[in-house]
């Protein structure tokens, strides 16, 4: 356990005004972890299982955060990439407060101050002519919005989409999606009008040199065979496995795209908002989309919050039902308004971009036999684990599970991904400090040694 790192006092991060974790008192420390997690196993539905979850959190700040029995572990996923500024950041605790003394809940068929003022940051900040917003109330049902407006736009139901594509877990959003067991889920038969093309995953295709033009070509001839297509779903790079294709392989998609006139929509759930090292993912490739969806730091961390952007012309032809009950909540915009200020005041994204590139060289100079590849866009990615450099052969599940829970142990929260699962995501806050990643990669190191010493396979 790690309880070393705490910032002792606000300004002690590297981005200044962040809050110290402040230990609850005794009194207001009612229960323990034991007793929390015998409480949620009775009453809490969780139809996974992964290592170290759930971990019952009471306090967060910055990039930490504190267990119901005192314990403090670096959040290496940013409550699930959504603290971009770190976790309640101060200036955004005090946006939502101050707007809960004014409004919360207003419904999305009237409006308010908070989301009337994001909508127009957004329309400054989005690329290309994304200036009309539709709130949601997160990430999934931004996708099933997205695809209501692709299909009404270009009178088509077809969507191509990417193997290893993540957009939701409602049952339209699974049909977008190549995970097989969150697919079987749904218990019946996915939309079949969803047709999948090869993702550009350059490290495991057979010929790295020959990836872009080879899935390109797949590509090409699935529109080919499919013309009931008329749109292309994706993410500018995909958090799953944090795969970010050659500028090469997008400008051509773009470029075949416009020329078949399919409709572009980019998923910027996780890519946008920073995470990248530029505001958006699509900024990466110069890309121009007809409809963008957001979600994750879109709320600031505050509720939930998702949104649909498009051009001026499909959002003045889309029309449908009104809009969820609680899209817009008047919270959230204020607090996610006031998160994408302090990303910009504090050139968190710099920092971002800046932090990927220092995390890369780290990871990289540890000249680890165990780690195959290391990819980071900003701070989305992650280090592949590898049991053999040469045949690639990806860690096993089990030395994965292993792998977290010991970072666990060591005061760490990371996830993993990735096509094959053998992906250690590193997506820390977009604050977080080269001291922090220092600590962090040395949790790591140690980790990995520990995990290919027990499978017999040691180089201490
Ligand atoms: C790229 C992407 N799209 C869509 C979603 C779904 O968002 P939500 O979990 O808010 O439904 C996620 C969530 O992880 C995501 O990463």
């Amino acid at each position: 356990m790690d309880n070393a790192p705490i910032p002792k006092s606000p300004g002690s991060t590297p981005h200044g005004g962040r809050t110290a974790l402040v230990s609850l008192p005794a009194d207001e420390r009612t229960q323990s972890n034991a007793q929390l997690l015998a409480d949620d196993s009775q009453y809490v539905m969780r139809p996974w299982t992964a290592a170290g979850e759930p971990l019952p959190i009471v306090e967060a700040h910055g990039s930490y955060v504190r267990d119901a029995d005192g314990r403090v572990y670096m959040d290496f996923t940013s409550g699930y990439f959504v603290n971009q500024a770190g976790h309640s950041h101060p200036r955004v605790i005090s946006a939502a407060i101050a707007q809960l003394h004014k409004v919360s809940q207003v419904s999305g068929r009237h409006a308010s101050e908070p989301a009337i003022g994001m909508a127009k940051e957004l329309a400054r900040l989005a690329p290309g002519r994304l200036t009309k917003t539709l709130y949601t109330t997160g990430g999934c049902e931004s996708t099933e919005f997205a695809l209501k407006m692709a299909r009404q736009k270009s009178g088509k139901l077809g969507v191509m989409v990417l193997d290893n594509a993540f957009h939701g877990l409602s049952v339209q959003a699974l049909a977008t999606c190549s995970n097989e067991s969150y697919r079987k889920s749904a218990s019946a038969p996915l939309d079949a009008n969803i047709v999948a093309a090869p993702t550009p995953y350059v490290y495991r295709w057979k010929n790295p040199d020959a990836c872009v033009d080879e899935s390109i070509a797949a590509l090409e001839q699935l529109l080919d065979a499919n013309p009931h297509v008329g749109s292309i779903l994706a993410e500018p790079m995909q958090a799953v496995g944090g795969l970010a294709p050659p500028l090469e392989w997008w400008q051509r998609v773009d470029a075949i795209r416009k020329a078949r006139g399919l409709v572009l929509i980019l998923d910027e759930i996780q890519t946008g908002l920073g995470r990248t090292g530029k505001m958006w993912g699509a900024d990466h490739y110069g890309l121009e989309a007809d409809i963008m969806t957001l979600a994750k730091g879109l709320s600031g961390g505050v509720g939930s919050l998702g949104a649909v952007m498009a051009t001026p012309e499909i959002a003045a032809s889309f029309w449908g039902a009104t809009s969820p009950t609680s899209a817009a909540n008047a919270i959230s915009c204020a607090a996610g308004l006031e998160m994408i200020r302090v990303i910009q005041d504090e050139k968190l994204v710099e920092n971002a971009a800046a932090m990927g590139e220092y995390m890369t060289r780290v990871f990289w100079e540890l000249r680890s036999p165990w780690i195959g590849d290391v990819r980071f866009k900003g701070l989305l990615g992650g280090v592949e684990l590898v049991l053999d450099k040469k045949s690639k052969q990806p860690w096993s599940k089990d030395q994965i599970l292993g792998m977290k829970s010991d970072l666990l142990e060591r005061g760490v929260i990371c996830t993993a991904t990735g096509p094959l699962g053998n992906v250690i995501r590193i997506q820390p806050p977009l604050s977080v400090s080269p001291s922090e990643i220092d600590r962090f990669v040395s949790h790591f190191d140690a980790a990995v040694r520990a995990a290919m010493q027990a499978a017999g396979r040691a180089s201490a």
